[in-house]
C-alpha cells in the first residue's frame, strides 16, 4: 500500500522486474478498504516517522489481522543517527529537522513508541528489537541526510536556519564530511516490534 502515485508505479516496475506476485495498491495506509480480521501477517516498513498521528496507520494494520495474526513494524528512530568526528553543522541541520517534523505533528522518535504503540492497538505478546548500522563510504544510505535536506528544499528554512545561503553552508559542510572515509556515519536507530492481535 502506498499514497503517492509515482511510488506506486516504482513498486510495480520493481515487483514486475523480480518476477514477484504482489499487488500494489494505491491507497492511505490509514483506510485502506480491506477486509478487516482477514489476513495472517500485516507488515509496514517506516511510514510511521513521516506520518502525522501513527496511531492511526497502527490501528488500521491491527483491524486487518486475523485473531492470532501477526502486526509487525519497522520504523526508525533519529535518535542514533550521528557521526564521528562530531560536525556542528549536522546538529543545526537536525535540529531544524527536529522542528520541521514537530510543527506537522510528525515524531521523528515514533521507533521508541513501537511496542507502547501496539500494545495500545490492542495487540498482545508484543516484542520489540532494535539496532543502529554503520553507514560506510559507497552505501546509498550515507548520503540519507543531505537527500531529506533537498527534498525539504525551502521548507527547511525557518527560525533555526534564517537564510537560503546558511542552510546551503550547512549542507556543503555535511557533504564534505561525509566525502571523508573517516567520518564514522551510524544511521538512525531501526526498531522492529511485533505481536499478536487477540484471539477471541
Ligand atoms: C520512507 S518510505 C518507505 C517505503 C517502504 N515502505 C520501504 O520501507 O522501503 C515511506 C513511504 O510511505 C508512504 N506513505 C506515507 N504515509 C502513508 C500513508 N498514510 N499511506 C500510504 N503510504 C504512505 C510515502 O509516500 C513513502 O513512499
Amino acid at each position: 500500500m502506498e499514497r503517492r502515485p509515482e511510488a506506486v508505479g516504482r513498486a510495480r516496475r520493481a515487483t514486475l522486474d523480480n518476477g514477484a506476485v504482489v499487488e500494489v495498491r494505491h491507497c492511505d495506509a490509514r483506510s485502506t478498504g480491506l477486509p478487516r480480521r482477514a489476513f495472517d501477517l500485516v507488515a509496514a516498513t517506516m511510514i510511521l516517522f513521516i506520518t502525522p498521528r501513527p496511531e492511526e496507520v497502527v490501528a488500521e494494520a491491527v483491524a486487518l489481522a486475523r485473531p492470532g495474526g501477526l502486526v509487525v513494524f519497522q520504523e526508525g528512530d533519529i535518535v542514533a543517527h550521528t557521526c564521528d568526528p562530531p560536525l556542528a553543522a549536522w546538529e543545526r541541520l537536525l535540529e531544524a529537522l527536529h522542528h520541521h517534523a514537530r510543527q506537522r505533528a510528525i515524531d521523528v522518535h515514533v521507533g521508541r513508541r513501537l511496542p507502547r504503540l501496539l500494545r495500545g492497538a490492542g495487540l498482545v505478546d508484543v516484542h520489540v528489537e532494535a539496532r543502529t548500522r554503520i553507514q560506510h563510504p559507497g552505501n546509498d544510505r550515507r548520503s540519507g541526510l543531505p537527500a531529506l535536506i533537498d527534498a525539504l528544499g525551502d521548507e527547511l528554512a525557518g527560525p533555526l536556519i534564517p537564510t537560503r545561503s546558511e542552510l546551503a553552508e550547512l549542507r556543503a559542510a555535511l557533504e564534505q564530511h561525509l566525502a571523508d572515509s573517516d567520518t564514522t556515519v551510524y544511521s538512525p536507530m531501526y526498531v522492529q516490534a511485533w505481536g499478536r492481535a487477540p484471539s477471541p
